[in-house]
This record gives C-alpha cells, sequence and structure tokens, in this order.
C-alpha cells in the first residue's frame, strides 16, 4: 500500500502562522499514521513563489522577487522541524524542474486545444489573484479580502475548463469520499450545478514579469494557479519519473476551505485534460480562527508557530490542534484554551496514568514487567477496550477524524486511571497470596502504556520516543512503530525493564491562568467565610481551575505558641513552605510526620497566631456522636510531593 499526501504549497508573501502550521502538522500526523500501517508514504510541502502578490511583497522590502521568495521560503522549511513535521519533498515553484514541467504541460494542453486566446473583461481580485463572478461578491467585495474587485480588460489565454464539467460532476457523484468532510462535496457540486466559464490561465508581462512564461507566447506569464497546482505533479518527477508511477494514483490533497474551488474545480479538470487519472482524495478543514476571525496575515491576528512551540512544547500544541478542531470545522485558538487541554488531558490523564503505572511497577517488581499468567481473575476489561479503542482510532485516523481518534485513545486512558482506583495495587502489594493479581494488574497497566505509545506516535512523537524509552522498549520498536506486530494486546514482553525517564509533560504556569478567574474565587472563599459555611453552587470548570490543589509531604510539625487547635505545618511540595492548620484536636504532631497530604497552594498568605500560613489543608468534615472531627484528605499509592491535583 502507498500514500502520497500534500498540503498547499504556502504563499511566500507572509511568514508561517498557525493556519499554515495546523495543515502541515496534519499531513505529518497523517504521513506517520500511514507509515504505522507499514505503508509507503511520499508527504510533500513546499512555497508558491510567483505571482502578483509576492512581486509586490517583494517590492515592499526593497528586495528583487528572487531575493524575497528565498528567505520567506526558507523561513518555512525551517519552521517544520520546530513542529516534528518531517516532509519527504519540499518542493518551490521557482525549481527549475517545477518551472519546466509548467512549461511542458502548457505546450501539451494548448496542441490538443484546450487552450485558446480571447478578449476578456471581468473583476479580478488581487488576493485571491483570480477573476471572481458577480455571484460570488457579497455586498460588491471579494469576502475572503473584503476588497472591491477591479474591473479589467485585456487578451488572455484561457483553458476550457468547460470541457471536463460533466465528466467531473460524473466522477464527484460515482465517488463519494472524492471530496470530504460532506458539506464541501455539496458546495462543490452545487458550484458545478451551473455552467463553469473557462479559466483565464495568462497575465500579460506588461502587468506581471514574475511567473512563468508560457511556452508558446512570451508576451504572457502563467496563471499563478495553473502554475502552483502543478507542483503536485512536477513533485514527482512527472511524466517520466519513478515516484510519479509509485505515487499519483495514490495522491491525497489537504487544503482549507479557502482554497477549495481551485482545488476541487481547477485542478481535476487540468489532469482530465492531461489524460491523467484524477487524485484519490480531496480533504478539506476549517479556520482556525481569533475571536471569531480568520486568523490571517491581511488581519494581522495571526500566532507564530515557533513561539507556540516555545511556550507549550512541539507535542502540546500538536495534540492541542489535533484534539481542539473537529477535521472540517472552524476553531478558535486561546492561550487558555491549549494551558486547559494541557493540564486536563496531558498532565493529568496522559501523565499521571504513565507516571503512576511506571512508579508502581518499580516499587513493587523493582521496574520489571511482571507475568500475569497466575491470575485467575475473569478481568478482560481493559483488554476489550483497547481493541475496540484500536479499531476507532485507526477508522478516525483513515478518515482525517483526528479529534476522534484522539478521544476514543482518551477513554482508554480515562478507565486505565480507574482501574487503578478500582484495583488498588497498593493494597494487593500488602498481601503476598495476592501477588498473581498484583502482577496481572500491573502488566495490563504497562500494556495500555505501551498501546498508547503506539497509537500517539504519530501525534506526539518526541513524547513517544521517550515513552518507548520508559518502558524499556527501544525507540525502533516493532511493538510501538508497527500496527502490524504491535497493534494487538498482551505484546510487550514479560520481564522488560523499565527505565527511568523525566515527567512527560512540563507543568502549566501559574501565570497561564486567568487573573479574572482567581479574583473572582478569592471573592467566593471571603463570603464562606463570613457564613462560616461551604457554599453551595455551581462554579465553571475555569474557577475550579484557579484553585492550584498539591499533593504535599509533610516533614515538620509541631503546635503554635499559645493556641491547642492549631498547629504549624512545614510541607514539601515540592519546594518547602509552612501552613498553619486547625487540627491540633485531632492529630499529633509525630503521627503527621512523613504523611502525603492534599493542599491548596495559591492562597494568599494569612497570619494566624503571628505564624504566616501559605496555604490551607484539606481535610474531611465529619460529625461523629454530635461531635465534628477533621480527618486530613491523603494521597495512596506512590505520588511525588509538589504533584498537581486535578
Ligand atoms: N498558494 C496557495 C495554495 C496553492 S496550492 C497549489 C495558497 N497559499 S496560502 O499561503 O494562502 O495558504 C493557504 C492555506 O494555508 C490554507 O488552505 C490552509 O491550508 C492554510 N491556512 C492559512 N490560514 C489558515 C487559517 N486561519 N486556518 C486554517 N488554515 C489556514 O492559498
Amino acid at each position: 500500500m502507498t500514500t502520497y499526501i500534500t498540503t498547499p504549497i504556502y504563499y511566500v508573501n507572509a511568514e508561517p502562522h498557525l493556519g499554515h502550521a495546523y495543515t502541515t502538522i496534519v499531513a505529518d500526523t497523517y504521513s506517520r499514521f500511514r507509515r504505522l500501517q507499514g505503508e509507503k508514504v511520499r508527504f510533500q510541502t513546499g512555497t508558491d513563489e510567483h505571482g502578483d502578490k509576492i512581486a509586490e511583497a517583494a517590492t515592499r522590502e526593497g528586495l528583487s522577487p528572487k531575493e524575497y521568495v528565498d528567505r520567506i521560503s526558507s523561513l518555512f522549511r525551517e519552521t517544520w522541524p520546530l513542529l516534528s513535521v518531517v516532509p519527504d519533498n519540499f518542493i518551490r515553484t521557482t525549481d527549475g524542474h517545477h518551472m519546466d514541467t509548467v512549461q511542458k504541460i502548457l505546450q501539451q494542453v494548448y496542441d490538443q486545444g484546450d487552450i485558446y486566446f480571447d478578449e476578456y473583461s471581468g473583476l479580478y481580485c488581487k488576493g485571491c489573484e483570480r477573476f471572481l463572478t458577480e455571484k460570488e461578491l457579497v455586498d460588491g467585495k471579494c469576502p475572503d479580502h473584503q476588497i472591491e474587485p477591479a474591473e479589467i480588460s485585456e487578451q488572455n489565454y484561457f483553458f476550457r475548463m468547460s470541457r471536463y464539467q460533466q465528466q467531473l460532476i460524473d466522477h464527484i457523484e460515482a465517488n463519494p469520499e472524492f471530496i470530504t468532510p460532506e458539506r464541501y462535496r455539496n458546495e462543490v457540486l452545487s458550484f458545478l450545478s451551473e455552467p463553469l466559464e473557462d479559466l483565464c490561465i495568462s497575465r500579460p508581462t506588461s502587468r506581471l514579469t514574475w511567473g512563468i512564461p508560457l511556452p508558446f507566447d512570451d508576451s504572457f506569464v502563467t496563471y499563478v494557479w495553473f502554475d502552483a497546482l502543478i507542483n503536485y505533479l512536477s513533485g514527482l518527477g512527472y511524466p517520466d519519473g519513478p515516484e510519479f508511477k509509485s505515487y499519483w494514483g495514490e495522491a491525497e490533497h489537504l487544503i482549507a476551505k479557502d482554497i477549495l474551488k481551485p482545488h476541487a474545480i481547477y485542478w481535476p479538470t487540468m489532469i482530465l485534460s492531461l489524460g491523467l487519472p484524477l487524485y484519490k482524495k480531496l480533504h478539506v478543514h476549517g479556520y482556525w480562527n481569533m475571536d471569531e476571525t480568520k486568523m490571517s496575515k491581511s488581519i494581522g491576528n495571526v500566532v507564530r508557530p515557533a513561539e507556540l512551540v516555545e511556550a507549550y512544547g512541539v507535542d502540546c500544541l500538536r495534540y492541542f490542534t489535533l484534539r481542539e478542531m473537529s477535521f472540517g470545522l472552524d476553531a478558535s485558538f486561546s492561550s487558555e484554551a491549549i494551558v486547559a487541554r494541557m493540564n486536563s488531558d496531558l498532565a493529568n490523564d496522559l501523565g499521571n496514568l504513565y507516571s503512576r503505572s511506571t512508579a508502581m511497577l518499580v516499587k513493587y517488581t523493582g521496574g520489571v514487567v511482571p507475568d500475569p499468567a497466575a491470575d485467575q481473575t475473569a478481568d478482560t476489561l481493559l483488554e476489550e477496550l483497547a481493541l475496540s479503542v484500536l479499531t476507532r482510532y485507526q477508522e478516525a485516523m483513515e478518515d482525517f477524524q483526528f479529534h476522534r481518534a484522539l478521544q476514543a485513545l482518551w477513554e482508554l486512558i480515562s478507565v486505565a486511571n480507574k482501574y487503578i482506583v478500582i484495583n488498588e495495587p497498593w493494597a494487593l502489594a500488602k498481601d503476598p497470596v495476592q501477588e498473581g493479581r498484583l502482577h496481572a494488574v500491573l502488566y495490563n497497566l504497562v500494556e495500555v502504556l505501551r498501546l498508547l505509545t503506539l497509537l500517539l506516535q504519530p501525534v506526539m512523537p518526541g513524547t513517544c520516543a521517550r515513552m518507548a524509552i520508559g518502558l524499556g522498549l527501544e525507540g525502533e520498536s516493532p511493538l510501538v512503530t508497527r500496527l502490524e506486530s504491535g497493534g494487538g494486546w498482551g505484546l510487550l514482553p514479560v520481564g522488560t525493564h523499565l527505565q527511568k525517564i523525566d515527567a512527560l509533560f512540563p507543568r502549566v504556569e501559574q501565570k497561564q491562568v486567568k487573573p479574572a478567574v482567581q479574583k473572582e474565587s478569592g471573592q467566593k472563599k471571603k463570603k464562606q467565610k463570613s457564613k462560616g459555611q461551604v457554599a453551595v453552587g455551581v462554579i465553571s470548570f475555569e474557577q475550579f481551575q484557579a484553585v492550584e490543589l498539591r499533593v504535599a509531604e509533610i516533614v515538620a510539625a509541631e503546635p503554635v505558641k499559645k493556641s491547642d487547635r492549631l498547629l504549624k505545618l512545614t510541607v514539601k511540595a515540592p519546594e518547602e513552605r509552612v501552613i498553619v492548620a486547625g487540627i491540633g484536636e485531632y492529630y499529633r504532631p509525630q503521627e503527621l510526620l512523613g504523611m502525603l497530604v492534599l493542599i491548596v497552594a495559591n492562597l494568599e498568605p494569612v497570619s494566624l497566631m503571628g505564624v504566616e500560613s501559605q496555604g490551607m489543608v484539606l481535610a474531611a468534615k465529619m460529625e461523629e456522636g454530635g461531635e465534628q472531627r477533621l480527618v486530613l484528605s491523603t494521597v495512596s499509592g506512590p505520588v511525588t510531593p509538589g504533584s498537581r491535583v486535578a
């Protein structure tokens, strides 16, 4: 099996932003997924370097077009490694072989009578670099660029697009998967229900010189879209290159909805004119918005991939974009949204599952994967779920439903976390009779981790490489790099030695929590205090997140002078701090030493009986025989002091 996946080639009139990064991350993830399935993959991206917009941008910068395109094209090329994106080919439309291919194709289409010369007048949008029809305008303006198109009248060469209209309609109708998601297929069919006009494919050199000359008339250069779309063929060495023969039949193009028409109408009609088989699929996604508006250079509301990687890390960014956007629909970017996903999905769900499970293995079996065979318990919960998740994940990834694929994996993570709570390995470890059961529970947990390492690899390659090392597997082990060999249950070899690795995900800085929310929760606390009772009511997830709960180890305890009720606790969380707690009536200082308790770590310090308290210890309030009692909330199991609680 073979896959050829492409991104649009990006205009070099702007530096890369999150929108470009998203498409390219998707293509990279898909190509890694196909490789996981054992396929031969070619992944191509690149830059689109001709046309009015580029020539103008170069002039604005005081550079020649060539100097300018070299500079911006390398910015794109240099961005991809930062995002762990590894294309097999980076094509530039100023590459000699691409320009030769464009000229060869123009000559062929001209010779067979699909290009003709004519007078034309129409409404030209500089932003789109094409003539628009009246119907496409909104309030007389181009809806994408918010500018009125210019009325241009000139002689030009035209491509007989209309000749292939019916053939294209027939193909789309016969192949429901040709354009997906369905809404874009419907949009294209609706557009094709009206007669197609032919496509103007030249620009007179009197107006524009920065383009590929028409081979049959050098007073014209090629229209930028006719030039650009051909990259998908020239990048394979069309017509004679071996890559063209192996990959063209498997071509899948990935774009956002802004360039649907060139890809769903111009390009297939060009391919039909060349007598080639049509590409296999066109995958169309929505926009990344900032405050409801499409992120774009012209609006200036862009976020730069390099800055995002620096702030959040590459794998968190990849995970966030793929999880947050439902493929095909628009999504909104905000730092709150990315921090929320990092805290809950990554640090909390996945990070904790990994650290708890591996720490228990280290503690109870010396870090050696135990043999589950002695256990007789009918315990197929994780196994059955894992196998169903595996199927759902594969189907979703094949359909470009990345958010669904990740949702399925998180279902497994959540159940595995609950499996720990239900089976209490720390309790099993205390009873020698339960050793077989303990080994089975631990084995199941690390096997879930192995499966996650395999399946998350296309999305978070760096993290998965570390997870593989932690599980005692080499990065290239077929158990974590191939679905064929790793996509089953019970495959992690008994006796494998786990390795120590650092926490999978960095803790997210407090500064990234909204200040407005902190204020709100502070106010609520004051009200509670004055009433002397717990407020009943619903709080938002953000409000809950503003409360920083941590695990703390009590390293010293002593009574506060002149108080029976207050104890001065020194805790490690992970830095040392003092907390004054009203538990003196219920606990003696010595019995508290070494206890792992839960604290609120981000409360404003207060002074109690002259001792500054930096936080609060959580305890359950109980009524016993008419008396009130406080029971400290503790953590069982191996947890590092300072761990966040969510
Ligand atoms: N050069 C043409 C494409 C030629 S392909 C033969 C072009 N370039 S572009 O630089 O404008 O890139 C458009 C593409 O960048 C979109 O289709 C999408 O892949 C990506 N995106 C740019 N802004 C985006 C968002 N705000 N949101 C999502 N994707 C976005 O068009």
